[in-house]
This record gives C-alpha cells, sequence and structure tokens, in this order.
C-alpha cells in the first residue's frame, strides 16, 4: 500500500481486468503486500505482460496471468479452480472489469445494451457464484467497482449508468447474505480516473460531450487501489456492504462564507 500499512488478511486475490488501468494498478499493489494474486482479462497477450513485470520485480506477491471472460461462466469457473489449484484457496475477489461507451438511449440497439450489463453486471456474478465457496472458506472478501455513474444521471450511458447502479444494490443485498459466513462485500464507486481508456474517451466524444471539462480533479489509479486495499484489509472489519465513493471536490468549489 501506498500510503498507509493495514494488515490484510488471507494470502490470495484474483483481480478481474487487470491487464490495464484501475485493475492492473490493484494487482500491482496486492503483490507488494505479498498477496498472490490472478491477473485476469480477456486476451492472454494482456496479462502476461502485467503478470511477468510482477513477478520479475521484488514484490513478494505472485502473480498469475489467465485469460478469462468475466462473461462466461465456464471460463471464470475455470479461472477460479485454477487459482485455488495453483495458490491453495482463494480470500480476496475484486470484481473490476468493466466497460462503457457513450451512444444516446434513442440509439442504442439491444446488442449494446446487452453487452454493457453482460461485463459489468452479469461478470460480477458470474465471478461471485463461481468464487462462493472458496472465499467461505476460511472467511473473505470482495470488492466490486461500480462508478459515480451508476449513482447520478448518466447521459447516453443508460446501460453502464443501469448496470453500475445494480453493482452497488448488489453488493448491499450480498453483503447481509454473506456476513454470516464471515465474508465482507463491499463496492467503491470511482469518480473520472485517468486510465487509458478513459482519458482516451476525454476528448469531445462521438455524443458531444466535452469530458474535459469535468470540473474535478481527475483521480489516478493508486487513488482507487488504496481504497480497495483498505476495503479488504483488517481495518476495514467493521466495514460491510458500504459503497465508498471516491471522487474528490469540485476544483471550482468556494469554501462556504462564515
Ligand atoms: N476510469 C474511470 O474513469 C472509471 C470511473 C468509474 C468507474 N470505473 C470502473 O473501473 C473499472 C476499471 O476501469 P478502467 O478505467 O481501469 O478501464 P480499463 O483500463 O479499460 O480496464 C478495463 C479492464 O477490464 C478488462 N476487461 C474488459 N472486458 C472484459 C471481460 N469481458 N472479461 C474480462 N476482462 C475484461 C480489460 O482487459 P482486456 O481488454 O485485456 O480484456 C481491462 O483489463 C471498470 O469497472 C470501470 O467501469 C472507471
Amino acid at each position: 500500500m501506498v500510503t498507509t500499512e493495514f494488515r490484510i488478511p488471507g494470502s490470495v486475490a484474483i483481480v478481474t481486468g487487470s491487464s490495464s488501468g484501475i485493475g492492473k494498478r490493484i494487482a500491482e499493489q496486492f503483490a507488494a503486500d505479498g498477496i498472490d494474486t490472478v491477473v485476469c482479462s480477456r486476451e492472454q497477450g494482456n496479462v502476461d505482460p502485467v503478470a511477468n513485470e510482477i513477478n520479475e520485480s521484488d514484490r513478494p506477491g505472485r502473480a498469475l496471468p489467465i485469460e478469462c471472460d468475466v462473461r462466461d461462466e465456464a471460463s471464470v469457473e475455470s479461472m477460479v479452480e485454477r487459482t485455488v489449484e495453483e495458490f491453495g484457496g482463494l480470500d480476496i475477489l475484486v470484481n473490476n472489469a468493466g466497460a462503457a461507451f457513450m451512444v444516446e438511449f434513442d440509439e442504442m440497439s439491444r446488442n449494446a445494451w446487452d453487452t454493457i450489463l453482460d461485463i459489468n453486471l452479469n461478470g460480477v456474478f458470474n465471478c461471485t457464484h463461481a468464487a462462493s465457496d472458496a472465499l467461505k472458506d476460511g472467511g473473505g472478501s470482495v470488492v466490486n467497482v461500480s462508478s459515480v455513474r451508476g449513482q447520478e444521471a448518466s447521459p447516453n450511458e443508460t446501460h453502464y449508468g443501469a448496470a453500475k447502479a445494480a453493482v452497488e444494490n448488489f453488493t448491499k443485498s450480498l453483503a447481509h447474505e454473506w456476513a454470516e459466513d464471515d465474508v465482507r462485500v463491499n463496492c467503491v464507486a470511482p469518480g473520472f480516473i485517468a486510465t487509458k481508456s478513459a482519458v482516451s474517451a476525454g476528448d469531445v466524444d462521438p455524443a458531444g460531450i466535452d469530458r474535459s471539462a469535468v470540473d474535478r480533479r481527475i483521480g489516478r489509479v493508486e487513488e482507487i487501489a488504496d481504497v480497495v486495499e483498505f476495503l479488504v484489509s483488517d481495518a476495514a472489519s467493521f466495514v460491510i456492504g458500504e459503497v465508498l465513493t471516491v471522487r474528490g471536490v469540485p476544483t471550482h468549489s468556494e469554501k462556504p462564507e462564515r
């Protein structure tokens, strides 16, 4: 962890969507804290370099690169099986894989709707379901990655906003069900974070929204990874079923007059 050190119980994690962006940073930080981490995405060629870099560094945790599409139940089940085989168990699941693109609702095809719900919502179901037994075997932790877009109006991303809102409610409900199994379920909802995909969409997009005009500082990947590490650590033992919104403050906000 970059800023503060907390004890993280357990030693094996899966971070979905960790070939780039926020997920990659979470995997790197987990490995730096001695956690054996599965680096997963749809392309073996995208996860291999991330895992190699971790394994060739002096980070004490090992990285295992696995090609897995979170939309595909069989692919997810096989990833969980391999994780348990290679690392001896599973303590932490970070449901980070996600994708978005902008399209007005009237132009949105059914396929576009299904694709975004499949990755961002059904992927969370598939991974959490497949990891259930392993996580309950000794007590574990799940962190879902939603978005502020799931909490407020999300014009031209109605599919993405709906999926992320559902992930937040899923987090709260499952946390109650799994509390008796000693598995904590929480969620982090980032604002705009400087990842390659987010920044490349940061110019004027096809829907005409100038996303460079956001009135908040753009966050850094480590500012989300640190919060995820807090949520899976002992320091968050009393944090259950919560959604932590992480978005800084408006840069133009003025202090209220006294
Ligand atoms: N960046 C932001 O401003 C922001 C704000 C709020 C929330 N978020 C959320 O944060 C998470 C990470 O976003 P990011 O900005 O870091 O994006 P990113 O850099 O595009 O990373 C997305 C990751 O997900 C993987 N992925 C995509 N579809 C997948 C699938 N079907 N199965 C498995 N892996 C898949 C990608 O790898 P491959 O292409 O190699 O498969 C990649 O590793 C997402 O859930 C996103 O919605 C981001």
